[in-house]
Formats: structure tokens, C-alpha cells, sequence
């Protein structure tokens, strides 16, 4: 076998076999491929994309190029089922979605990412809640699910390493916009968790990974047809990200915001739509609820039982955090030490926000990183965002901005006066949830 061969065949536009896909992402894997093969791999996969049976092929190859766990032997009494996000911001619904679905008889098995660019990270909102360990050995992992029915964790070395090196090298290369490509990559990792059933979660606007709602919906559409192929049920929702999701962003600000969700103490509105609309899909998926109004009255009632709270407070307590996290989160994050609003700079309505500007906002703040080895200031972020269609005046915050320094608030105020579009008419708010595709 020899990469070059392989390479030629993407660049002029031949089917690959599922043997030579097979033989090349083992030499990814064990480094027989060198870099420059890799990157001219992917620039070729880009311009000249995958069939769906190359993009099954070169997903459940890097699936199998590591660990592939397996929940068959525990009899677990419930589908085993996941909600994965292509990442935003205030997009906290991980959180409060695996507990929701545990109550309602599923086993989530959730292994998370630290954030990305602008885009927060469920890992690093959980590593805000003080002694909780992302990184159980495998078999407490397994352990964990089985007996509370949800274990959000990091994604450990041994999952899918192909992808790893995969995509280090297609991020330094430009061809990280690849839909072939990004659906492999996040797909091999999920599929190595063994699921019955996979929900997407596919962001579309301002705050998006993907730029164009077309662009979105096409990722969503080859993520379930390339999922189903690997044999995973999954479907998509393409879901708004033209603002911030919850109407707060930032670290430890978001896991509050999460148990407050769970509590009833303060549940916003778009947030409980979409947080509904994923958890009614994996329901259904999973054969847990028989359509959408069953679905929506099992979640209800996981949350007005209050067991949804108690199954994130047992996750809490049996991953090394508090035993006592959910009465008393308050008491385990430290505020900033400068919190600060930043107010309209004039009257009028909310007619944009450029989400990705008040994600790089939390990022300056210190909530995200630069450099991937930057540590994270879980205190800060932004609260009480204004929401598109909002009317507002010179005595409304836009945001409250949670800042470690003087110069930290600076610059997140000319960020986030940056980020919000104020105008003279009102504007529509948007649809939440634009599409499902199964
Ligand atoms: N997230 C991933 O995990 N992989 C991609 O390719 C893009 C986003």
C-alpha cells in the first residue's frame, strides 16, 4: 500500500475501497503516513469530497483505530444514548440534558470537549465545580453510567486516535471546513462510545462553526445518513446560534445556570427549547417515549419531580465534586472580583448580535483559551445578555460582564458593544429549532 497511490486516486476524482481507506488511517494511527500525505489527503478530500459509502468507510475506520467501548455485557435495563453539539455559546444543554434523559430511563455515557475557538466547552464548565474528576479510569466510567445513568467526561487518549493526529494536521492546513472531514472526526469519536443512539445538535448563524444555514443543514444531513451507515441511529437538529444560547456565557456561570435550569429556580426560554426539543428526540430515538408530546410530559415530570436535579448532584458527588453541589453550588464558585454592566449606548431594538464576538469576548475575559495550554479563570463570563427583539435604552445592561481586571472589563466592553447590533425597528425573533432530519 502506498499513501501516495491512495492520494492520486482522491485527486483524480476515483472511488476508494473501504481496504485502502482501512490501510491508510492505520498509518495515521501508527505513523506510516507522514504528515505532508495526511494534509494532501484532506486538501484532496475538500475540493473533491466523499461518497457516502467512502465517508462510512473512513468514519468507522477511525473509530476502530482505538478503544471501542461496549455496554452490551453491563444489561443495562435502557438504551444507551448521546446529544453531541457542533459547539456555540451559553450552549450549556449537555449539562442539564444527560441527567433529564438518565431520569427518563436512558444511560448517557457523554464524553465531552474543552472549548474551541470561540466556542465554550462542556469539559471546562464541569471542571469549574471544585474536586470533579473528567478523567475516571474506564472502568468507573462504565460503573458511573450503569448506576447513576449519566457520566459526562473528557475524551481520553485511547478514542479514536486517528482523529487526533487527523486533525492537528488538518487544522494547521485549512482544511478543517470539510463537511466529509468534520463529519468523520466527530462522528468516529461517538461511535467509539458504543451508542444505540446519537442526537446532533447543529448549530446555524451568527455563533455557528458552520457559516451558512445551507452549509449547516447540509452537515447535519451527512452526519445522519454517514451514522446510520456506521449503524447508529441518529438524526439532527439544525438549531439557532445567531445569539447566545443561555442569556449568560462563561464557565462556572453556566454550570450554575445549569443547576438553576434543573432546580426550576430560573429555567430561560430558549434555552428550555432546545434543551426539550434534543432530549424529545433521544426519547423517541431510543424508543423511551412513543412521540413528541410523550416525550415533553416524561421530561416535565423529570424536572418537576426534582429527579433530574438529584441524578446531576449523585454525577456531581460520585465524579469526587460536592455531595451537597446542588443546594449549594453558590458556596463553590467564587465570584469575580469585578462585576460590571455594560450598558446601550443608545435606545432602540436588539436587531443582531454577533455571537462569535461575545464568545471572543468570554475568551479575553480568560474563560477560554488562546493557546491550548492556557488556564482557564472559571469566574468570568457575561450574565444577563440582552436578547435579540429586546428594546432597550441607555439604562440597559447589554451584558453583565463577570471580569477578573480593569483591563479584562475593557476589553470586553468594547467587545460586547461591538457584538450587539442596536436599531430603530424591532426585529423577529428567531426560530429556535429549524429543522429535524432523521
Ligand atoms: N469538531 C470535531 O471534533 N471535528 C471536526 O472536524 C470539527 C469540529
Amino acid at each position: 500500500f502506498l499513501p501516495q497511490e491512495f492520494i492520486v486516486k482522491k485527486r483524480d476524482k476515483q472511488a476508494l475501497t473501504i481496504d485502502e481507506i482501512q490501510q491508510f488511517v492505520q498509518g495515521i494511527t501508527d505513523g506510516s503516513v507522514a504528515d505532508s500525505q495526511i494534509s494532501a489527503f484532506a486538501m484532496a478530500v475538500f475540493f473533491n469530497d466523499l461518497t457516502l459509502d467512502e465517508n462510512v468507510g473512513l468514519t468507522m475506520a477511525m473509530r476502530d483505530s482505538g478503544r471501542r467501548m461496549r455496554w452490551d455485557d453491563l444489561q443495562l435495563p435502557g438504551p444507551v444514548l448521546d446529544k453531541h453539539s457542533t459547539g456555540g455559546v451559553g450552549d450549556v444543554v449537555s449539562l442539564m440534558l444527560g441527567p433529564m434523559i438518565a431520569a427518563c430511563g436512558g444511560f448517557v455515557p457523554m464524553i465531552s470537549g474543552r472549548g474551541l475557538g470561540h466556542t465554550g466547552g462542556t469539559l471546562d464548565k464541569l471542571s469549574a465545580i471544585p474536586g470533579y474528576d473528567p478523567f475516571p479510569t474506564a472502568d468507573n466510567f462504565r460503573r458511573i453510567v450503569k448506576e447513576v445513568g449519566v457520566s459526562i467526561i473528557g475524551q481520553t487518549n485511547d478514542l479514536a486516535p486517528a482523529d487526533r493526529r487527523f486533525y492537528a494536521t488538518r487544522d494547521v492546513t485549512g482544511t478543517v471546513e470539510s463537511i466529509a472531514l468534520i463529519t468523520a472526526s466527530i462522528l468516529s469519536k461517538k461511535l467509539a462510545a458504543g451508542l444505540d443512539v446519537l442526537v446532533m445538535d447543529v448549530k446555524t448563524g451568527s455563533g455557528a462553526f458552520m457559516p451558512t444555514f445551507e452549509l449547516s443543514k447540509a452537515l447535519a444531513e451527512r452526519i445522519v445518513r454517514v451514522g446510520n451507515g456506521a449503524g447508529v441511529k441518529t438524526s439532527a437538529l439544525v438549531t439557532d446560534m445567531n445569539q447566545s444560547l443561555a442569556t449568560c456565557a462563561g464557565n462556572a456561570i453556566e454550570t450554575a445556570e445549569a443547576v438553576r435550569y434543573l432546580t426550576g429556580e430560573v429555567r430561560s426560554d430558549r434555552l428550555h427549547e432546545v434543551t426539550m426539543a434534543l432530549c424529545a428526540e433521544m426519547l423517541i430515538a431510543g424508543g423511551l417515549a412513543s412521540d413528541t408530546a410523550d416525550a415533553e410530559a416524561r421530561l416535565q415530570q423529570a424536572l418537576d419531580s426534582g429527579r433530574a436535579a438529584e441524578i446531576f448532584g449523585r454525577m456531581v458527588a460520585t465524579m469526587g465534586g460536592p455531595s451537597d453541589f446542588i443546594e449549594h453550588y453558590g458556596k463553590y464558585f467564587e465570584p469575580a472580583p469585578l462585576v460590571r454592566p455594560v450598558f446601550a449606548p443608545q435606545a432602540g431594538f436588539v436587531t443582531g448580535t454577533d455571537t462569535r464576538g461575545l464568545g471572543m469576548a468570554v475568551c479575553a475575559l480568560g474563560g477560554g483559551r488562546r493557546q491550548a495550554a492556557d488556564v482557564l479563570d472559571y469566574r468570568v463570563g457575561l450574565t444577563e445578555l440582552v436578547e435579540l427583539g429586546q428594546k432597550v435604552d441607555s439604562q440597559t445592561p447589554l451584558a453583565v460582564v463577570h471580569a477578573a481586571t480593569e483591563d479584562g472589563f475593557e476589553e470586553a466592553r468594547r467587545r460586547v458593544l461591538q457584538a450587539v447590533g442596536i436599531g430603530a425597528a424591532p426585529v423577529a425573533r428567531p426560530t429556535q429549532v429549524h429543522c429535524i432530519l432523521r
